[in-house]
């Protein structure tokens, strides 16, 4: 399609869509969401010239998995997101069947994308290009094309390009499926984001002692915190097992250090990044002062996907909350980032049995709760949380069979951090040891009652309303 074609499809799409979204019950109203279409990976999260930017993999034309286009929101604060114009379309050869995900960085002062120009063919067989795209002076992209193509052994899917600067050279991150069907994460080298030199494979199924363990990594992202490298990535394919790694595709961290000249990591074991029913492709950036954030979408690529409600009103998913990242015991712990403190309204306490607490409104809430017993949360009667006292378990029902599914947390939980947001639920478990992120489609007024004889220390808020 033609780029103006496509925007003035796309422009049509938003002009009719975006009152349909917005009314409907489902939005939320302080995380991000697409006013029309679908919404998935988060990408080019940057902070660059006084403005944080996140761009997002963006169907504007339906709430199918295609037509993938960069949408773009830039902020001051992490709170309030403005719409830019879109970034990217997948007008050109090298990216017609979609510009995927990927990452942004300041280059000598340049706002430059690197993404993934993905092209499927019509045998079923797929080729990807790692391409760039740098900021005009309207605030648009001009796409450069692509800098790499298909790196030898592997297969066409090579994608999500993950870059950042070390020292005097360029480094990235990419997923990619070796001949053998395994997943894999290549590490590569530039001196200037145009010629790229694939310094090899530094994680993957088969690889570092992980066993098997999926046949494609999306999105990879590698960052130091603290003393040592983390690996965030998306292993597709990996076995479930009875409490952990539950959803269609995972998203987990790795720790270890990255040796640069060797160009190899030694690191640990997989660990979940989120317990919930929907978390996917998170990517991080650094803020101003210096601290490390994620944002994730707030999905999975899922048959139960296309059963959301929302989706009769012409929209799909959300990302997840900010958070901060931090190194404690050798764990990635993840809090809600400072910021979201200043949409609480009034503080509300209540000490006493789950039993006689207050009945709270669920659709924007902050909760932070301590309990020593077992209490059950019941979310609208749509989620249910069961908090025993060396597990979580989180219940809903299958949009698609009605059937109850389950989520686990194990371990002693003594503190929760609760976010709430129309049709998003974020648990935060012992000031972010673990987190549990789900969407759930309540009628509304949402509520959010506790069950249980114990006692609990509750404090609460209603959050302000911010995009
Ligand atoms: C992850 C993902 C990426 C790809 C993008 C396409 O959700 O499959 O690997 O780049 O989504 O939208």
């Amino acid at each position: 399609m033609a780029s103006s074609t496509r925007l003035a499809a796309i422009l049509k799409a938003v002009m009719h869509g975006q009152p349909n979204a917005l009314n409907d019950s489902h939005y939320p109203s302080w995380h991000l969401a697409p006013v029309t279409g679908l919404l998935n990976d988060p990408n080019g999260f940057i902070h660059f010239a006084g403005r944080y930017h996140l761009f997002y993999q963006w169907n504007a034309l339906g709430c199918q998995h295609q037509h993938k286009c960069w949408g773009h929101w830039s902020s001051e604060d992490l709170l309030h997101w403005q719409h830019e114009p879109i970034a990217l379309m997948p007008d050109d050869d090298y990216d017609r069947s979609g510009c995927y995900s990927g990452s942004a960085v300041d280059n000598a002062g340049v706002l430059t994308l690197i993404y993934t120009g993905n092209v499927k063919f019509e045998d079923g067989s797929r080729t990807a290009w790692q391409c760039l795209a740098v900021q005009n002076s309207t605030g648009g992209f001009d796409k450069l094309g692509p800098a790499l193509a298909l790196p030898a052994g592997y297969t066409g899917h090579v994608r999500d390009p993950k870059v950042w600067r070390h020292g005097e050279h360029w480094y990235m991150v990419l997923g990619a499926q070796d001949q053998q069907f395994q997943g894999k994460v290549l590490l590569l080298r530039s001196e200037n984001l145009h010629d790229w030199q694939n310094l090899g494979e530094i994680a993957g199924s088969g690889l570092g002692g992980l066993g098997q363990a999926g046949y494609m990594w999306e999105c990879p992202d590698m960052f130091s915190l603290g003393d040592r490298n983390w690996l965030i990535c998306c292993p597709q394919g990996i076995a479930r097992e009875e409490k952990r790694f539950l959803n269609t595709h995972a998203s987990a961290w790795i720790s270890g250090e990255l040796d640069y000249e060797t160009a190899s990591f030694r690191h640990g074991a997989f660990h979940e990044l989120d317990a919930g029913f929907e978390f996917y492709a998170p990517q991080t950036t650094l803020t101003a002062d210096g601290r490390r954030l994620l944002v994730g979408w707030m999905g999975v690529p899922d048959g139960e996907e296309m059963c959301q409600p929302t989706v009769s009103n012409g929209w799909i998913h959300q990302m997840t909350c900010l958070r901060e990242l931090s190194a404690r015991d050798g764990k990635l712990y993840q809090q809600p980032v400072a910021e979201l403190q200043t949409l609480r309204a009034e503080e509300k306490v209540y000490h006493g049995s789950a039993d006689n607490a207050p009945v709270l409104e669920a659709q924007r809430l902050e909760l932070l709760l301590e309990c020593q017993g077992d209490i059950t949360l019941n979310f609208a009667d749509n989620v249910i949380l069961q908090w025993h006292q060396h597990e979580l378990r989180l219940a809903r029902r299958s949009l698609k069979t009605g059937e109850w599914l389950y989520r686990y947390w194990v371990g002693a939980a003594n503190r929760l951090q609760i976010l709430c947001d129309h049709s998003s639920v974020e648990i935060f478990i012992n000031d972010g040891e673990g987190v549990m992120s789900s969407r759930y489609f309540p009628p509304h007024p949402a509520q959010l009652t506790l069950i249980g004889r114990a006692e609990v220390q509750a404090r609460y808020w209603s959050l302000r309303h911010c995009m």
